[in-house]
């Protein structure tokens, strides 16, 4: 995978697109690699190891990255047929797709629904049904742009394995020497992917296990927006090194119309970030710093 120039192919909330770059030059070269929150797979590009294995609850979003994997075309296609729909019936075609993805579950649905809602928000209701609405003044990417995107990261999943599962299911496969990517939903995001609350200590022990077995990983939390504070930070002596970083604007505080806060994303590691060799590459983000 050649990580320079990327472009999202799904678009999903919660993305690590803008950090992506800083992350994926801490990943160190291992035998396998796992990514078990894979949402729109940011990292995905990043990951050094030849076997990847990626997974996520959401299993449309799971049918998906196999779909681009496998039939990257029949993607596209299906892509460019709603798209043109939406440009020539209005608005009633995107909330006829919508009703169709919420019955059908069709995996180009979702993607289409990624592109078009507002802010690229996936958002879900207490019945798992989508529920965003359409961003009116975007027409959403051009067919012929997002084939090509499309085909470029159909080439780059050929060694990867999605799996729809729990995070703790994905990682029973994982062996000492193996590289975790761990990105978990926020705490106080309850009903952004799933109706019920994440379960923090559950991961942490997850985390415990992994150092344990041997396993390096690297964990991404929402450090901090602007004053609010989502998360108390992994137990001390569960990791080794950790930073905070920028990461541009959140889409929610766009969305619910209040000032725009600063985001930094908490960066936890099992093992010694190689920060003084990234110094020249990444001089420009001043910001980062070892809390
Ligand atoms: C913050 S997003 C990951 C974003 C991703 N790193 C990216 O760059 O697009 C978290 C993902 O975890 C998934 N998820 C939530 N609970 C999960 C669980 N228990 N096991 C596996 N995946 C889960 C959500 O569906 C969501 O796609």
């Amino acid at each position: 995978m050649k990580p320079s120039h990327i472009q999202p192919v799904i678009k999903w909330t919660g993305s690590k697109r803008t950090i992506a770059p800083f992350v994926g030059s801490l990943i160190p070269y291992t035998p396998r690699a796992f990514e078990p929150f894979i949402g729109g797979g940011a990292i995905l590009p990043f990951h050094k190891a030849p076997y990847i294995t990626a997974g996520d609850v959401i299993p449309e979003l799971i049918a998906l990255w196999v779909l681009i994997k496998e039939s990257p075309e029949e993607v596209a296609e299906g892509y460019k047929e709603r798209w043109e729909r939406l440009q020539s019936e209005g608005y009633t075609a995107y909330y006829a797709i919508r009703n169709s993805f919420n019955e059908t579950r069709n995996p180009v649905d979702l993607l289409f629904l990624s592109r078009t809602c507002v802010n690229g928000l996936i958002r879900f209701n207490s019945n798992g049904d989508f529920n965003n609405s359409l961003h009116h003044t975007r027409p959403g990417i051009l067919p012929s742009r997002l084939k090509q995107i499309i085909v470029q990261w159909s080439g780059w999943l050929t060694n990867v394995r999605f799996v729809h599962s729990d995070y703790r299911h994905t990682l029973l496969a994982a062996r000492p020497g193996d590289f975790v990517f761990l990105d978990p939903p926020y705490a106080g995001t309850v009903g952004r992917y799933m109706p019920q609350e994440f379960d923090l200590l559950a991961f942490y022990a997850e985390l415990e296990r992994l150092n344990s077995l041997g396993v390096k990983w690297v964990v991404t939390l929402d450090g901090a927006a602007g004053g609010r504070q989502y998360e108390s930070g992994i137990p001390d002596g569960l990791y080794l090194d950790r930073m905070l970083i920028p990461t541009g604007n959140s889409p929610f505080t766009k969305l619910m119309g209040t000032s725009i806060d600063a985001v930094y994303e908490s960066v936890y590691l099992n093992f010694q970030a190689p920060l003084e060799d990234l110094a020249d590459q990444f001089k420009d983000w001043g910001q980062i710093s070892r809390f």
